[in-house]
């Protein structure tokens, strides 16, 4: 038995749409075995009323088409699978599901690819890499794709620093939320989100922490995106008033994130009475970087 343990993931941060992430210690956990003959898929979570479970899921997706790659496949698959990561929330459940599989599928087959091959199909399977190089690599990752590679660099996450991670009781789907933002914006607008993207890599790989509310501010693709998020507004000014950091949309959402201070305990504390009160629909997590990225066992 194989088992495999990946990360959440908080892509775009703020400014760096498609190209910027994070990983959060909340984990899915996957389990494959060979077995004699079929595919048995087993989802031991409340995700098992409305995930697939035949050859549509998208963790045997991902599987097959590492199979296909090396060109050697088992006799049959038992899958077994522990969603902790919300599903359509902006917390890159799906990208956990690609990576999960690529790395499940090569460590059943020996170990023929590299992790650099797999870091290149996950991104390339999602299309943008914010998602699923960080759930391999763990940290903070600023990562493009560039024809048939893939460019990234990687920084580690101090443990101090904490998320405040509000996730709401709806789901945004991915293709929504990119459908509504626009085919073109203004050199203004460009110029806006490079900088602050620029500043945000630099706060994070520095260490220097006392810029990022306007680090993560965002033209691109916020202003679009509210309005699938009703609440974003309310919470984007809770965040301000509480002393926050800085709050920025995680992925396409609709989840929002607020990077904590030395003072967390107290801000988290105030945030989560807040919406205890006026916004029930809301959740609130504090959750570490993961710095680890995907781990493997063989059981
Ligand atoms: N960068 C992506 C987006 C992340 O914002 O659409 C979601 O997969």
């Amino acid at each position: 038995m194989i088992s495999l343990k990946v990360p959440a993931t908080s892509a775009n941060m703020g400014p760096g749409f498609d190209c910027m992430g994070l990983a959060l210690q909340l984990y899915n956990i996957i389990e494959v075995e060979e077995i004699s003959t079929g595919l048995e898929i087993n989802i031991l979570d409340h995700t098992s009323s409305f995930l697939p479970k035949n050859k549509k899921n998208l963790v045997y997706q991902s599987m097959l088409k590492v199979f296909d790659k090396v060109k050697c496949y088992p006799k049959g698959l038992r899958i077994n699978l522990t969603n902790n990561i919300p599903i359509t929330r902006g917390l890159g459940s799906s990208s956990a599901c690609v990576v999960g599989g690529l790395f499940a599928a090569n460590a059943l087959t020996g170990n023929q690819l590299t992790k650099e091959e797999l870091i290149l199909m996950a991104a390339q399977i999602e299309g943008h890499p914010d998602n699923s190089t960080p759930a391999i690599l763990g940290g903070m990752v600023v990562a493009v794709l560039d024809k048939n590679d893939i460019c990234y660099v990687r920084n580690k996450l101090p443990d101090e620093l904490k998320f405040a991670v509000f996730i709401p009781n709806f789901p945004l789907a991915t293709k929504k939320a990119r459908e509504i933002l626009p085919k073109f914006i203004s050199h203004k607008d460009a110029v806006f989100n490079a900088g602050r993207a620029a500043l945000m890599a630099a706060s994070l790989i520095t260490g220097d922490y006392k810029n990022l509310s306007v680090a993560l501010q965002d033209k691109l693709h916020q202003p679009y995106r509210k309005k699938l998020i009703p609440g974003m507004k309310e919470i984007f000014q809770l965040c301000k008033e509480c002393g926050t950091a800085g709050v920025y949309l995680s992925g396409a959402g609709p989840t929002l994130i607020a990077i904590l201070n030395e003072r967390y305990q107290e801000h988290s504390e105030k945030m989560a009475g807040y919406l205890k009160k006026h916004m029930p629909n809301w959740s609130l997590q504090v959750i570490s970087p993961d710095n680890e990225g995907i781990q493997i066992q063989y059981k």
